[in-house]
């Protein structure tokens, strides 16, 4: 179980950043009936379509909203008690920017739950690891273009690897809870 699972009595606003669909954002929505959940995505159609799928589901508590220009609403300055990027990290195109918006949106104790492919950073590492070779062609296909789509393009994709994200998350004055170097992580502000 995840440590913001622990104090869900008092989790009033949540964030799933790159909620595609928003299968999970629905889902948590379901779990926090007394939270209200948003999904955002700089995708259009997944925004429409998650949209449908809260139509659908009948959720009350659930909001989607499309990311113009990768900014987050001003008024969302400290709002969240819990933000989760599911397979969304590696795939981003700016970090730095999304990471420092996502900052600005957590409140001061809040907590992000993070979930990446689990691939060594050193690819030689990664020699036998069957998952990791079949997670490098999707991610030839998927995450690198995506990580790729606009400046200023990093290409990190699966292969950046969980150590490299350790780095990144530090580098950004983040205290990061519990194993670095596990595909699952947490973190919150130093
Ligand atoms: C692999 S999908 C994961 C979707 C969802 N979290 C899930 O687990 O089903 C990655 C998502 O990140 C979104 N994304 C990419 N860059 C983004 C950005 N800068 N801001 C917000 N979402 C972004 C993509 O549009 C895509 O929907």
């Amino acid at each position: 179980m995840s440590v913001a699972l622990f104090y869900t009595d008092t989790i009033t606003n949540v964030l799933d950043f790159g909620c595609g669909p928003g299968s999970l954002t629905i889902k948590l929505a379901e779990y926090l009936p007394n939270a209200k959940v948003y999904g955002v995505d700089i995708d259009r159609n997944s925004i429409e379509k998650a949209k449908e799928n809260k139509a659908k589901e009948n959720i009350p508590n659930v909001e989607f909203v499309l990311l113009e220009n990768d900014h987050m609403d001003e008024s969302w300055t400290k709002k969240f008690d819990w933000i989760t990027l599911v397979d969304v990290l590696h795939d981003l195109p700016n970090p730095n920017f999304s990471i420092s918006d996502i900052k600005r949106v957590l409140k001061d104790d809040g907590i992000v739950s993070v979930i990446d492919p689990c691939v060594h950073s050193d690819h030689k590492m990664n020699q036998g690891n069957q998952t990791a070779a079949m997670l490098y062609v999707f991610s030839t296909f998927l995450c690198l273009p995506c990580s790729m789509s606009r400046e200023p393009a990093v290409g990190n994709g699966v292969g950046w690897g969980v150590e490299n994200r350790a780095e990144f998350l530090k580098s950004n004055d983040l205290k990061i809870l519990g194993d670095e170097h596990n595909g699952f992580v947490q973190f919150q502000k130093a």
